[in-house]
């Protein structure tokens, strides 16, 4: 992958300026009823200004930082990581926006599932735009310097495939910058009885704590990980561990 192109890895199709590839497999992935819910032309075009404020909003008891902050805690690690970056289920592009506007020289690719989010995206960000299915990403083994996989792991069917693909396609020693909705360990009861188990199951929400992405991270290979937890809003950076030279 260059400024000049995208090759992909899985069937050699070669992109040479975007705007935007569609590198889903033949069949379309299995999602989660959240992952379906959001892929509309409505929910894409209200999600900036209304649904993301709203409900992360709900979901932290109004204590996640705005974007714009969020955005800058993001871009001051990302500083520290060379390019390319991969801006993961990037939704409509404002964060990929913010990551090429503050460092135009660096490759970024914004990449969703969703053709509704990416269509947003393309209307705001020059950023690489890939149709992609996280479980399955369709880039080489150590492409990006970076992945920046903000709010999404609630909404794959497999979280842990989700996060084994991120460290496959980082370069040794690249970053994961995620963040997640995480649970008090007393939701977590309720959503197992068995009036709430397949409820919270058919929905793909995987009532994660904090203390389980943790675990998932480390038992997927990633190293320093520290998290920042604001209210039931968990900013998380990961390490893949840099070549051993000993
Ligand atoms: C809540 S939005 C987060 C968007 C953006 N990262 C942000 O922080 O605002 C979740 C995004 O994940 C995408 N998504 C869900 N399942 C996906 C999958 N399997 N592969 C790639 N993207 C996926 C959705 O289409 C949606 O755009």
């Amino acid at each position: 992958m260059s400024a000049e192109g995208l090759d992909c890895s899985s069937c050699g199709q070669h992109s040479s300026s975007l705007p935007d590839v569609d590198l889903v497999a033949a069949a379309e992935p299995e999602r989660t009823l959240g992952a379906a819910f959001i892929d509309s032309r409505l929910a894409a075009r209200i999600y900036q200004s209304l649904w993301r404020p709203l409900t992360f909003g709900l979901s932290s008891g109004f204590r996640k930082p705005s974007f714009a902050r969020e955005a800058e805690l993001v871009l001051t690690q990302l500083a520290r990581h060379s390019g390319p970056w991969l801006d993961l289920a990037c939704g409509p592009g404002a964060l990929a926006e913010r990551m090429l506007a503050r460092h135009p020289e660096e490759l970024v690719v914004a990449s969703d599932l969703s053709s509704a989010m990416l269509q947003r995206a393309a209307a705001r960000s020059r950023a690489f735009r890939v149709r992609a299915d996280a479980l399955n990403l369709p880039f080489a083994d150590g492409a990006f310097g970076a992945v920046v996989n903000l709010a999404a792991l609630d909404l794959y069917t497999d979280p842990e495939r989700a996060l084994r693909e991120c460290l496959r396609v980082l370069k040794p020693g690249g970053a994961w910058l995620g963040s997640c909705f995480v649970w008090p360990e007393r939701w977590l009861r309720w959503s197992r009885t068995p009036l709430l188990a397949p409820l919270f199951s058919e929905s793909g929400s995987h009532g994660l704590t904090a203390a389980a992405l943790c675990n998932l991270l480390r038992r997927v290979g990633f190293t320093a990980i520290e998290e920042r937890a604001f209210g039931g809003y968990l900013l998380v950076w990961a390490e893949k561990p840099p070549i051993s030279t000993g």
